[in-house]
């Protein structure tokens, strides 16, 4: 799915991913273990630019996710991605998710503020019912920027994955219109 026009929040542009936007940098977030530390990409095997390429293309392709990347408005910046997706038409309800791969930009309020942009754009233009969203209970920044843009903790799956060698819960967040 393709934005025409950018959403815009106080600090950032929220754009459609061109094949361009395929960067190193990009490249280097999806390796980062501070930055990949709760994604479950971090057990996918390593990318190459061409990979970017590919996954940027297809997502943009499919009628189910919208993916848009996060663009400082000061500098025009790269500094990570927000996707609403997979979009499941039969329940009118989409997952959320998010990452800020450059970690000079954590601690910002750039998550919450693209989180409820993002949500918004799906509740009021696309018309849809439901927004949710999933994090490890170690993520802490997560679950906070969900909290902050109007997410509701609706349950808790006990034990559900792995992470720094421990089993840990999973909290699962929603958004209903
Ligand atoms: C998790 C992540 C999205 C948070 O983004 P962010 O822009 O730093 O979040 P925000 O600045 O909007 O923070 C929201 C709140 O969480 C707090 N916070 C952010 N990171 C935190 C951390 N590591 N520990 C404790 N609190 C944290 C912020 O201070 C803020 O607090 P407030 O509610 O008092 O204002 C970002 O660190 C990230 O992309 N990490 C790597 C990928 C990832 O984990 N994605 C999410 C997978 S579910």
């Amino acid at each position: 799915m393709i934005l025409s026009d950018p959403i815009e929040t106080p600090n950032l542009m929220l754009r459609t991913l061109q094949a361009t936007d395929a960067s190193q940098s990009y490249l280097s977030w999806l390796s980062d273990p501070e930055v990949n530390r709760y994604l479950e990409i971090r057990f996918a095997k390593a990318q190459e630019l061409p990979d970017l390429v590919n996954y940027i293309t297809s997502v943009n392709d499919s009628k189910d996710n919208l993916m848009l990347g996060m663009f400082l408005k000061e500098d025009d910046r790269h500094i990570g991605n927000i996707k609403l997706g997979p979009i499941v038409t039969p329940h009118n309800r989409s997952e959320i998710g998010f990452m800020i791969g450059d970690r000079a930009c954590w601690g910002k309020g750039y998550a919450a503020e693209a989180i409820k942009a993002v949500s918004e754009y799906g509740l009021e233009t696309l018309g849809l019912a439901k927004i949710t969203a999933g994090c490890y209970e170690t993520n802490i920044g997560s679950s906070r920027a969900l909290l902050k843009a109007g997410f509701k903790h609706e349950a808790t799956r006990p034990s559900h994955s792995v992470s720094d060698g421990q089993r840990v819960s999973s909290l699962l967040y929603g958004l209903i219109r």
